[in-house]
């Protein structure tokens, strides 16, 4: 099964991707996780990366297709996949077709700019293996450590008000066109994030096996 989580930044693409793995035993692709380790290891990708990512504005469509196509044709993905943060706009989900691949379900995670705001500024990740806390929603049980590796962990420099903000901006102006993109393929699901994980788990696993 190949599916795609849409959903503004911090709307709970990445949370939504683990349970799924776990449960369909699909591996989760997040273009965010790998341009940032592209990031941190100062590749050439990552140095083209950087500034994009830091500022809240999106990488160029032709970098993230490339990685993506690559990502894609790895061994791990031949029973499908769960594509999180991909595709972002709508050439990028244009190229998604070109390349032949069948969607089976795209799950739209919604949830209000005004919550996205609190989820975002709270949320601290693990410098070393890129978990994902909340100091309100789901604290690691040693403040600043990482639960799973004991690693630091931190906030994302684009986790910071403003940036937040401008992420927002891009999302709206170009990621949210893919709603449309979407439902007029009649693949589209929306699931109303909640307040709890818990909740919108049980929603999210709900969509993918309707
Ligand atoms: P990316 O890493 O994809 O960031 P994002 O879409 O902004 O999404 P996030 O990872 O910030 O949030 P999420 O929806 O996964 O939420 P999470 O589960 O962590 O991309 C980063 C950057 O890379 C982009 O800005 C861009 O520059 C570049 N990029 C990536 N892909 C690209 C592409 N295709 N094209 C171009 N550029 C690209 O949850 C957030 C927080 O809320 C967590 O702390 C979590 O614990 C908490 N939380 C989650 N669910 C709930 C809940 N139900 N209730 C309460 N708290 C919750």
């Amino acid at each position: 099964m190949n599916l795609i989580l849409l959903g503004a930044p911090g709307a709970g693409k990445g949370t939504q991707a683990e349970v799924i793995c776990d449960t369909l035993k699909i591996p989760a692709i997040s273009t965010g996780n790998i341009l940032r380790e592209a990031v941190k290891n100062g590749t050439e990708l990552g140095l083209k990366a950087k500034e994009y990512m830091e500022s809240g504005n999106l990488v160029p469509d032709e970098v993230v297709i490339g990685l993506l196509k690559e990502r894609i044709a790895q061994d791990d993905c031949k029973n499908g996949y769960v594509l999180d943060g991909f595709p972002r706009t709508v050439p990028q989900a244009e190229a998604l077709d070109v390349m032949g691949v069948v969607i089976d379900k795209v799950i739209d995670i919604e949830v209000a700019d005004e919550a996205i705001q609190k989820r975002l500024s709270g949320r601290r990740v693990c410098e070393d293996c890129g978990a994902s806390y909340h100091v309100d929603y789901k604290p690691s049980a040693v403040e600043g450590k990482c639960d799973k590796c004991g690693g630091k962990t931190v906030q994302r420099k684009d986790d910071h008000p403003d940036t937040i903000k401008d992420r927002l901006n891009v999302y709206h102006e170009q990621t949210e066109p893919l709603k449309d993109y979407y439902s007029k393929t009649g693949k589209l699901v929306i699931v109303e994030g909640q307040e709890d994980v818990k909740d919108t788990t049980a929603l999210t696993l709900k969509a993918v096996e309707a």
